[in-house]
């Protein structure tokens, strides 16, 4: 495992390019990104206009039962959250994406559904552009609430986020041949031995450039990825370190999928809700620059084992844990 290297110099070239974020002190940066310690609303109204290519993000939802790192209770989740929006929308380039991973909630003590995630969708719709909602499906998550799922066997397991997906603009960038998936076996078999042009019983002509091949199948807005991460290097050293991992962390998979469908090489990528980072090691290894802001420093500890190089420390060491200094 690489050392960690205390940084001379600050923010990393390529987002200097956006802005010098005097008076921003990073906790640790690498060669693309930086992740800091601080209220992301400090950092997003600093922020100059128009400078992101994408923002992605998992906020705390308002769930009923409450998590380590505090969450907005479904009553006042909309009046906390819209702010962020509002910079984030002013933030965002013409052809910029908002991409915000956000779980249901259950109205407490009954078997009931909160709304507040579409609400907040309609809300988000006329602040921004409604690309496209997606769906992403958890099949490791577990049978919760007890009560209602397991004890009276009265709901089944909820086992799906909704992320929208907003552009500031109708026409935010974006390009699906980049995120292409396997064919199926009968697609395989069709594309082999030809299709015959035909009427289909819903009315739709299909065409004979159906059975071409374009190297994959288009992906539906359903993205099955089961978060079930139990032996990587980011659990591994939040172990070794005695730092309880993030509790609510996403796949990077899931990122992934984003960050490959709407951005480029180069492009820039903010996370106001960073957690344990996986925004930025997906960024990182993906050569997209990328911002991270986190309230809670256990989790930026944590979060440096996902870079492989060692990020460039810029806290003064007597903050961090000694651990940190010598080779992990
Ligand atoms: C659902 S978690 C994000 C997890 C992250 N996506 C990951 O995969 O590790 C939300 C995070 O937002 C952080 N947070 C809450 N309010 C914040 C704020 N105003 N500024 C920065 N971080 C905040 C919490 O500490 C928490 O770690």
């Amino acid at each position: 495992m690489p050392k960690l290297h205390q940084a001379t110099s600050g923010i990393p070239e390529p987002l200097q390019n956006i802005w010098d974020f005097a008076g921003f002190q990073p906790y640790y940066t690498t060669g693309l990104g930086a992740a800091f310690h601080i209220d992301s609303m400090e950092m997003l109204k600093a922020m100059p206009s128009s400078s992101l290519d994408l923002v992605i993000t998992s906020p705390p939802f308002a769930l009923t039962r409450k998590k380590e790192y505090g969450n907005e209770p479904v009553e006042r989740y909309l009046d906390w959250f819209m702010p962020f929006c509002s910079e984030i929308k002013r933030l965002l380039k013409p052809q910029g994406s908002f991409v915000l991973d956000i779980g249901g909630a259950w109205v407490p003590g009954v078997p009931v559904r909160s709304t507040y995630h579409f609400e907040l969708g309609v809300m988000l719709s006329r602040e921004f552009f409604l690309a496209q909602e997606f769906y992403w499906v958890n099949p490791a998550k577990l049978p919760t609430p007890a009560e209602w799922v397991a004890v009276r066997r009265i709901r089944v397991k909820d086992a799906v986020n909704l992320v929208w997906w907003f552009g500031k603009t109708e026409y935010p960038k974006a390009d699906n041949r980049k995120v292409l998936q396997p064919y199926s076996e009968s697609m395989k078999n069709l594309i082999r031995n030809g299709y015959k042009a035909k009427k289909r019983p819903s009315g739709h002509d299909i065409s004979e450039h159906f059975g071409k091949d374009n190297g994959g199948a288009i992906p539906p807005n359903v993205l099955t990825i089961a978060n079930t991460e139990s032996n990587s290097r980011y659990l591994r050293r939040c172990r070794e370190l005695g730092i309880k991992a993030h509790p609510a962390r996403y796949p990077e998979s899931l990122v992934g999928f984003f960050v490959d469908f709407l951005t480029d090489k180069g492009d820039v990528v903010l996370d106001p809700f960073g957690g344990s980072n996986v925004t930025g090691a997906v960024c990182e290894s993906k050569r997209r620059s990328w911002i991270t802001c986190e309230l809670n420093l256990d989790y930026l500890n944590g979060s440096l084992a996902r870079f492989e190089d060692g990020p460039l420390l810029t806290r003064p060491s007597g903050s961090l844990p000694e651990t940190l200094f010598t080779e992990i």
